[in-house]
């Protein structure tokens, strides 16, 4: 029998603590009005302390699972993209399983940085398509807000923390309706790490090390990436992009998306945006828009959703779901 993986419930989790442009102009040299021309972004959310990216992951699973009306006894994978892991060991995956009471099944982290949800979710389709696995817990979670340089305006204007969650379950082909992730483009060039990366770590340094970013370089690379990786996803799926019904970025700049979004002919009416509100949360940020449009009913069920992600790596990808 084959099988595909089907969206069951999405979920989403943002601490409490929202800082706005103007809190981070008292702290570093910078502007509401720099930040939201360049990037969209007029706020982020804050994790409290001692709440950990696992906290997080648990608050999106547990709405997921809620919408799917599954309990911990149907999941018998899960799987965390992160680059923010509470601890360097067990995964945060295993720290979640533990905290959700799910017994069963297997538990492990995807590191991707930005394009981790799109690792991840792609990784638990195949789980799920081989009928090893019958029902997937799929969380982006990050705590950037720990690896931010405070001092350092060109990167900590722009990120936040959250994490958002679908679950995904193994449905017999024909019985799905259409439905299910349908396609997906995985790519990363790992000679480019100095344009994104994290200045320490275990083996090197011992500590975890502040982001360090080349902006406009990684800005330059991204338009072309991203659009290559969605039409690789369009034509394994045998449409084109001007099909999408809804078109679900990770949300790192809107004139990214927007240069995305000219490139393939997307209208813009189909374009979920969430970066003004949150920020760039990394792996959570796909998952965290795609709840955002479902709660407000821009996504229904039987859309063509395209979703996207670059970041650290590089590492790009894309993927095509019917929900
Ligand atoms: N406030 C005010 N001025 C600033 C700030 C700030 N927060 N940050 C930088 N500037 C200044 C710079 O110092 C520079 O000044 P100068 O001209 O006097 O030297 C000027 O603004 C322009 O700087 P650029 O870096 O060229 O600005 P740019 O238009 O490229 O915007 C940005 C910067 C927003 C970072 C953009 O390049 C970008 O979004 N890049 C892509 C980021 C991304 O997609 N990352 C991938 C995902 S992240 C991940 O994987 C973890």
């Amino acid at each position: 029998m084959s099988f595909k993986a089907v969206v069951k419930g999405v979920g989403s989790y943002l601490p409490a603590q929202v800082v706005t442009n103007e809190d981070l102009a008292r702290r570093v040299d910078t502007s509401d009005e720099w930040i939201t021309e360049r990037t969209g972004i007029r706020q982020r959310c804050i994790a409290a302390e001692g709440e950990l990216t696992s906290d997080l992951a648990v608050g999106a699973a547990k709405r997921a699972m809620d919408h799917a009306k599954l309990g911990p006894e149907d999941i018998d994978l899960v799987i965390v993209a992160t680059a923010t892991p509470d601890m360097t060991f067990p995964a945060t995956a295993a720290i979640v399983q533990a905290k959700l009471g799910i017994r069963q099944g297997a538990a492990f982290d995807i590191h991707a940085v930005c394009t981790g949800f799109v690792y991840a979710l792609s990784t638990a389709e195949k789980f799920l398509a081989s009928g090893q696995h019958r029902q997937a817990l799929v969380i982006g979670a990050e705590t950037f807000s720990r690896i931010l340089d405070w001092e350092d305006r060109t990167t900590c204007v722009l990120f936040g923390d959250g994490a958002g969650a679908m679950v995904l379950s193994a449905v017999p082909e024909e019985e799905t309706d259409g439905k299910g992730i349908i396609s997906s483009c995985l790519r990363c060039d790992g000679s480019m790490v100095d344009l994104l990366y994290v200045d320490g770590g275990v083996s090197s340094t011992q500590t975890a090390g502040h982001l360090r970013m080349q902006g406009n370089k990684v800005f330059r690379e991204a338009v072309n990436r991203i659009s290559s990786a969605m039409m690789e996803a369009a034509k394994e799926a045998g449409i084109e992009p001007s099909e999408i019904d809804i078109f679900v970025p990770h949300q790192a700049n809107q004139r990214i998306i927007d240069g995305v979004v000219r490139k393939l002919g997307i209208g813009k009416e189909r374009v979920i945006s969430t970066i003004a509100k949150h920020g760039n949360t990394s792996a959570a940020s796909i998952p965290l828009a795609f709840d955002s449009a479902l709660q407000d009913g821009r996504i229904k069920s039987g859309d063509l959703v395209m979703l996207e992600g670059m970041g650290g790596g590089l590492t790009w990808g894309a993927a095509l779901l019917r929900y």
